[in-house]
């Protein structure tokens, strides 16, 4: 399902402080968990602030399809779930949209059932590799029945009888697909285990755990993780209050940092360390971010920010902090353009294969706006100009990426002349709520 088949063209552009306070929409990784997890335990989970983006309503859509029920009732979403183990085969292909994180999930779930399970999206998810949960789900014993060229979507799978739990080191840092061999293994007999070397976000392990899945997590002096998950256990449903998401607080945080004047707060964001390396970076570039009523709900630490108009200067960002800012590099190399001197970006590689090829579609869209830039195979480097003369006027092509339009309509609040995005229908995806919000703390947009 997806609303983005007829283009939304938008600009921004600057209009002086922004200023008031933001309560930050659900996160969409612990959002797509929580409806999923839900839909397998047994019994009711009841979810508050709950993303309503079109990601998270695919995968509810998907629950559905394999008999769990789902029904908003106030402001909860009630899941009644089919229980571990008794999955119905799904009558339909299920549609993703954009959504690589709904899909590697689902497909890791439905991957060890003995039963044919269909996968498709759009044309971005369409062309996103998938060899990366196909691979374990094969040694798995899972049977590839369809597939497009090089493992893309559409795809039609077809589990083993009884499948076989694996050792799985996983080649690439991503969540995705440790999310999805830990979700094959809960069908499995016997002991899953994800070898992890380098850490990634811990939604799935963490949660699991709250819905009781006998699940075990070490980590060496290196730094590797081992999680260990024993299959075919019962899972009993959760109440769950979904925090805000870091990485759509991540536009109105950079806007303020870079609009002269502003002073903003944003209310209730995740802290979770493997979520926040982007305040770690804006903090070491000089921005004014300070963090206000940490608390603990839920398991999750989450906060208040207040962020106000800083001075930046360019950093080399570590490659190693990748991982937990994956997602934010379009809007931190918005930040780039504004600060002095130089901003690197390094051990990039996984922006290549996001929504869009992120690195090169940042690169593109600065260039467009007359920021200096230089596109290396993993890195990025951006001189900055912090007054921003000179900057703007240019169209930006979103290549059906959220983050990429969001990014560079914050860009707009800033830089001398107005930012165009070729299309921000897919803002939905992710953050519905964006331009409310954007405009409720005096952000400026207009076809
Ligand atoms: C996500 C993991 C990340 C991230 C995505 C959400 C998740 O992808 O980019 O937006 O919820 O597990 P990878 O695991 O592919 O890095």
């Amino acid at each position: 399902m997806t609303s983005h088949a007829v283009k939304k063209p938008l600009s921004s552009r600057r209009t002086g402080a922004l200023g008031g306070s933001a309560r930050i929409p659900g996160d969409k990784s612990i959002s797509h968990r929580s409806v999923l997890f839900g839909g397998i335990a047994s019994g009711r989970t009841s979810i508050t602030g709950l993303l309503e983006g079109e990601d998270v309503l695919n995968s509810i859509a998907a629950i559905r399809a394999f008999g769990a029920v789902a029904r908003k009732q106030d402001d909860a979403w009630l899941i009644d779930g089919v229980g571990n183990g008794a999955l119905l085969a799904p009558r339909e292909a299920l549609d993703f949209g954009n959504s690589g994180t709904g899909c590697r999930l689902f497909m890791g779930l439905l991957g060890t059932y003995d039963f044919t399970s269909s996968f498709v999206g759009d044309p971005s998810l369409s062309g996103r590799p998938m060899n990366r949960v196909l691979d374990p789900l094969r040694l798995m014993g899972c049977q590839v029945v369809s597939q497009a060229e090089g493992g893309r979507l559409p795809i039609t799978l077809h589990g083993a009888r009884e499948a076989n739990p694996i050792v799985y080191r996983v080649p690439v840092p991503s969540a995705q697909v440790k999310s999805a061999v830990l979700l094959a293994g809960l069908n499995a007999p016997g002991i899953t285990t994800v070898i992890e070397p380098v850490m990634t976000r811990d939604h799935t392990e963490k949660m699991l755990k709250g819905f009781g899945a006998q699940i075990a997590v070490e980590t060496d002096p290196a730094g590797v993780r081992t999680i260990s998950l024993s299959g075919q256990g019962s899972l009993s449903g959760q109440p769950i209050a979904v925090p805000g998401d870091p990485s759509s607080a991540a536009f109105p945080i950079v806007a303020a940092l870079i609009a002269p004047g502003s002073d903003i707060t944003v209310l209730n964001m995740l802290m979770n360390p493997a979520r926040t390396g982007l305040i770690l970076t804006l903090q070491e570039m000089g921005g004014d971010i300070h963090i206000l009523a940490t608390r603990n709900e839920g398991g999750e630490e989450v906060a208040d920010l207040r962020i106000r108009h800083s001075e930046l200067t360019g950093v080399a960002v570590p490659p190693e902090r990748a991982p937990s800012m994956i997602d934010e590099y379009p809007v931190l190399a918005v930040a780039a353009a504004f600060a002095k001197g130089e901003t690197l970006m390094q051990g990039l590689d996984e922006l290549r294969v996001k929504e869009s090829d992120r690195l090169a579609a940042v690169a593109r869209g600065l260039e467009a706006n007359q920021v200096p830039c230089e596109e290396g195979p993993d890195w990025l480097r951006v001189t900055g100009r912090p007054d921003g003369k000179g900057l703007g006027g240019g169209t930006v092509r979103t290549h059906l990426d959220h983050r990429i339009a969001m990014a560079f309509l914050v860009m707009g609040l800033a830089s001398e002349k107005p930012v165009s995005v070729d299309d921000a229908s897919p803002i939905a995806t992710s953050f519905p709520e964006f331009e409310g919000l954007m405009t409720a703390l005096g952000a400026q947009f207009g076809a």
